[in-house]
């Protein structure tokens, strides 16, 4: 099922890599490759909304071995990403999936890894309430979480900056995705509700980015 949103990042799909470096520089390309080499070898990986697909060849390059689903509502985006591979040597590792995540059914087996960058600021509180979980259980036990998304910095100067570079963000992703949202979901409020163990964390822009990586423990 189509609706605006897909809609929106498909027409934003081939402008998507500019508009993030004019708004950013290469502070997003920094964020999200921060921690893949602390990530342990992985024989399998769920990465959800990786837009024009920079993450997820980041990603085949640390991650040689490993059978990778990407899933993005986007057309748009997910042909990017297939053109982005079409000449990489482990381009057959990866197994592409258009659809809506929110309805995502359960897989027949679980994944090693779950990947999602600047994916979880895409919903509303009540959609992360709904679905959180439900990714998180793709996971196997003792499987990995990488995550990479923005976060409120806590004080000073930075957290003025920071304020007036999501309300800018926010302004554009409602204007082109209809997403609803006026101010950053409390994803550490959420993240906190699950079962997930930080095994490592780094900040980025001045503490605008969090990467982060957990392990899944036993709930
Ligand atoms: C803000 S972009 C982030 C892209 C990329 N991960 C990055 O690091 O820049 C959000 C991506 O998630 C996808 N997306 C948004 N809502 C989605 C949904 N409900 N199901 C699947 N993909 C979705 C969009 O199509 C887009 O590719």
């Amino acid at each position: 099922m189509r609706n605006h949103t897909d809609h929106g990042y498909d027409q934003l799909a081939c402008r998507y890599h500019l508009i993030e470096t004019l708004m950013f520089g290469s502070r997003l390309k920094e964020a999200r490759t921060a921690l893949l080499s602390s990530i342990p070898a992985c024989r399998s990986a769920l990465i959800l909304g990786d837009g024009d697909g920079r993450l997820l060849e980041a990603l085949l390059t640390t991650q040689p071995e490993c059978q990778i689903t990407s899933i993005d509502q986007s057309q748009k985006m997910l042909e990017i990403q297939q053109q982005r591979l079409s000449n990489h040597p482990r381009r057959n590792n990866v197994r592409w999936i258009q659809q809506d995540a929110r309805r995502l059914e359960q897989f027949d087996h679980q994944f090693d890894l779950l990947v999602s960058a600047f994916f979880l600021d895409c919903f509303t509180r009540q959609e992360i309430e709904m679905n959180l979980q439900k990714w998180l259980n793709s996971l196997r036990p003792d499987g990995y979480f990488y995550f990479v998304d923005f976060q409120e910095p806590k004080t000073g100067w930075k957290r003025l900056r920071g304020k007036l570079y999501l309300a800018a963000m926010h302004s554009f992703f409602r204007c082109y995705t209809n997403l609803p949202n006026r101010k950053l979901v409390d994803l550490n409020g959420a993240l906190d509700q699950c079962p997930l163990e930080l095994v490592t964390s780094e900040n980025v822009s001045h503490d605008l980015i969090s990467a982060r990586l957990y392990r899944m423990t036993s709930a």
